[in-house]
């Protein structure tokens, strides 16, 4: 990149200007170190542009031609790595039409007409965007897939359920997996219906007012696969809703992809072990030989801070911008491009995470069935079976835990006096709630967790992504 300070007026916009700009003012002002990442979609921009200048007769055929021609070498150049990004020439925009210049002298110069950088990066970012938007749908449909095959494996695994992360009634393995199924799920959709809002395309509302060139917006609307021009020209260069949307649905993504991340890390504890992870997604430690440490999931609890931090970013740049366009939307690119990055790694790394982990069935039953994470089970069946209040249920079964307790046995081994001496209205029917795997069969309301509830969830997740895929 050539970052000496030019001494002469901007070649694109310094008609009216006799000196070039100061260093810094060059420094502060330069995008192109970061939006040289949008050079395919402002090329495409560009040609769908110049075609339709061309079919409505604004400029000649030879000379769309000639641009076409030309912005498909700069690509190709771009591609290769050797093309010459120049600070001085600001951004990606001018980057690009400066070389086509070079390669194709005049005609170049009416690549511009019915147009202004105000449409054309706005073009050229909701076509980033909205091709993050579909790698995005993209991971987390391979993301669901994985947690759709551990739920498959484990529908009838028991382990504890928690809340305050206190052990409180047994759960399946099977049933965790889905609940992040659903919430994936949700992700999943934010992104598709982000990516169904955003696409229209902006390209032709020109620097703010639209233009007195009889141009036809629909036509580089459909080239670029919008759905339909944008319908308001000071709207359209000053709108970037679909950037806070995409933010906003990555840090929401982010959030759930941190929540499973923690529960990896406390599960691959040694106190836990829950799940053991695979070597492929581990760490050792270099004094600790005993050590396997679960980096990739710290590092994803860890990426919701930067991508929430955008998304803040974002919203503190655009809050209070009057229309149109200002140059504070050039702020815009580095945040979306750094949260794009790090969600789809973060999907990718947490994808394949959960394909290779093993989930440790014997622990998981184990742990099930320490701590008493049966008793609710024990007071609905009182208040089934025995008649009792719920609230006098409940008070009957902390009596039984406590008497568990200070004999430090489970409560599945009290005797039927024992408990009768409690409550005389408990018959011996009572041990088949006991058990943690008759604790799960039990829960069969819609959504709960008994393996034949969690395995009609899967088998409708099956269908429903061979719909999507
Ligand atoms: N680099 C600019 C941006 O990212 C392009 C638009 C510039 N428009 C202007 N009127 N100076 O926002």
């Amino acid at each position: 990149m050539t970052e000496q300070p030019s001494s002469t007026a901007n070649q694109m916009w310094g008609g009216r200007f006799a000196a070039g700009p100061d260093a810094i003012m060059e420094a502060i002002n330069a995008s192109i170190g970061f939006d040289q990442r949008l050079y395919a979609q402002d090329i495409r921009g560009s040609r769908a542009h110049a075609a339709m200048l061309a079919a409505q007769g604004i400029i000649s055929t030879s000379d769309a031609e000639a641009i076409g021609e030309g912005l498909l070498t700069v690509l190709s150049e771009i591609e290769k790595g050797d093309f010459p990004f120049s600070t001085a020439l600001e951004d990606i925009h001018m980057n690009v039409e400066s070389r086509l210049k070079e390669l194709i002298g005049e005609p170049a110069g009416r690549l511009h007409t019915a147009r202004s950088r105000n449409d054309q990066v706005a073009t050229d970012f909701r076509l980033w965007v909205r091709g993050q938007c579909d790698a995005a749908i993209e991971g987390l449909g391979a993301l669901i897939r994985a947690a759709l095959s551990q739920a498959e494996r484990g529908a009838d695994w028991v382990m504890p359920g928690f809340t305050h992360l206190q052990t409180a009634q047994p759960v399946t393995w099977g049933h965790h997996m889905m609940a992040y199924v659903e919430m994936f799920g949700r992700d999943l959709s934010r992104f598709e219906d982000a990516r169904r809002r955003m696409n229209e395309s902006p390209l032709g509302a020109a620097a703010l007012a639209g233009t007195s060139f009889p141009i036809d917006r629909e036509a580089t609307a459909r080239a670029l696969g919008f759905d339909r021009p944008m319908a308001n020209s000071l709207d359209a260069v000053s709108d970037r809703d679909f950037a806070l949307e995409f933010l906003s649905a990555s840090a929401i993504c982010a959030v759930h992809l941190s929540r499973l991340a923690e529960e990896l890390v406390i599960w691959s504890s040694a106190q836990f072990r829950f799940v053991t992870l695979s070597d492929r997604f581990s760490t050792g430690s270099s004094i600790m030989p005993q050590k396997k440490n679960p980096d990739a999931a710290e590092l994803i609890r860890a990426k919701i801070g930067r991508i929430l931090g955008a998304a803040v970013a974002l919203f503190v740049v655009m809050k209070g911008l009057p229309l149109a366009y200002s140059k504070d939307m050039q702020e815009d690119k580095e945040q979306v491009f750094d949260a794009a990055d790090n969600l789809m790694l973060a999907l990718a790394a947490m994808t394949g995470m959960l394909s290779d982990l093993t989930a440790n069935r014997e622990r998981l039953e184990a742990a099930a069935g320490a701590g008493f994470s049966a008793p609710a089970g024990l007071a609905d069946w009182l208040v089934r079976e025995a008649g009792l209040p719920f609230r006098d249920a409940h008070h009957v079964t902390g009596a039984l835990v406590a008497m568990a307790e200070k004999q430090g046995i489970d409560l599945p081994d009290l005797s039927l006096e024992q408990m009768q001496s409690v409550h005389p209205a408990i018959t011996a029917d009572i041990y088949g709630v006991l058990g943690v795997h008759n604790s799960v069969a039990s829960r069969t309301s819609y959504g709960g967790t008994a393996p034949a509830q969690v395995r009609a969830q899967i088998a409708r997740w099956k269908q429903k992504l061979g719909e999507i895929a």
